[in-house]
């Protein structure tokens, strides 16, 4: 899959998920724009892949903030020229507790990062895919978005709005030259699943347990996904939620 002379912005490329996905991306030739909250870890991401930084830049981006998303999708479109791709990934888990005792301030700050934040980005990166018409995106939702997530509603609400503001974007710009798509993943080895083993013993086997394959994913597994689904190698597929999840 050729991404040469392609421009991909990618939030949460820090680590895990987003990580990988540069990765990927870079070694397909793609020029990136690592967006991030966690500025030390983005930019040595950035740097460990490209020592010159003529490929590969990290601009720090909180994605509850739309000018701050704006200012990213600008420096894509200033640095590179054009905005071809975006993978829309950064995301928290929240915390683990019954919906009757779930606290507000977690519900809040996981809506506004989990879905409010891909709302902003895909506005900026729309608008800028317009401009070039054409573009492919990549929301990360979760298996959460498709299945019940109990003791996690704010991250099982917010992902299923995810896969819903996927394909109703990929509905209204598939006209344009502009595909939308959702990955839902199950668990993978991340920070945010070691988060989770966190909540006792044996939770890391009992997440394994609820994947046929038996095991977790990993992020080259997803990232694998993700890259085809923004690759020209999909150019006829839009509006899907695609499990990348074991069977489950
Ligand atoms: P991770 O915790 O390793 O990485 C998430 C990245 O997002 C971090 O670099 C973090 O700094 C960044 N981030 C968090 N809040 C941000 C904000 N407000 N603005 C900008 N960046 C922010 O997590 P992982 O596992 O790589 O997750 C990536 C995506 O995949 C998330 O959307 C997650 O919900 C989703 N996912 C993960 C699964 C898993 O089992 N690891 C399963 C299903 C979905």
């Amino acid at each position: 899959m050729g991404f040469d002379q392609k421009t991909v912005l990618i939030t949460g490329g820090a680590r895990g998920i987003g990580r990988a996905v540069a990765e990927k991306l870079f070694h397909a030739g793609a020029n990136l724009v690592l967006a991030d909250l966690a500025g030390s870890d983005g930019e040595s991401t950035a740097r460990s892949l490209d020592p010159s930084g003529n490929k590969v830049i990290f601009v720090a981006c909180d994605v509850t903030q739309q000018d701050q998303v704006n200012h990213v999708v600008r420096e894509a479109t200033s640095i590179f020229g054009r905005l071809d791709g975006a993978v829309n990934n950064a995301g928290i888990g929240g915390a683990r507790e019954p919906l009757v005792t779930y606290p507000e301030d977690d519900w809040n700050r996981v809506i506004n990062v989990n879905l409010t934040g891909v709302f902003y980005c895909l506005k900026a990166e729309l608008l800028a895919m317009l401009q070039a018409g054409s573009g492919s995106i990549v929301n990360i939702a979760s298996m959460a978005g498709l299945k019940p997530f109990p003791l996690h509603p704010a991250y099982a609400a917010s992902k299923h709005g995810v896969v819903g503001l996927s394909s109703s974007a990929a509905w209204e710009y598939a006209g344009k030259g502009i595909r939308v798509n959702a990955i839902c993943p199950s668990f993978t080895k991340t920070a945010m699943v070691d988060e989770l083993a966190n909540y006792g013993p044996g939770m890391e086997e009992k997440l394994m347990r609820s994947i046929p394959m038996r095991r977790l994913g990993t992020t080259g597994e997803i990232a694998d996904a993700i890259v085809w689904l923004l690759s020209d190698e999909a150019s006829f597929v839009t509006g899907v939620a695609l499990p990348v999840s074991g069977g489950m």
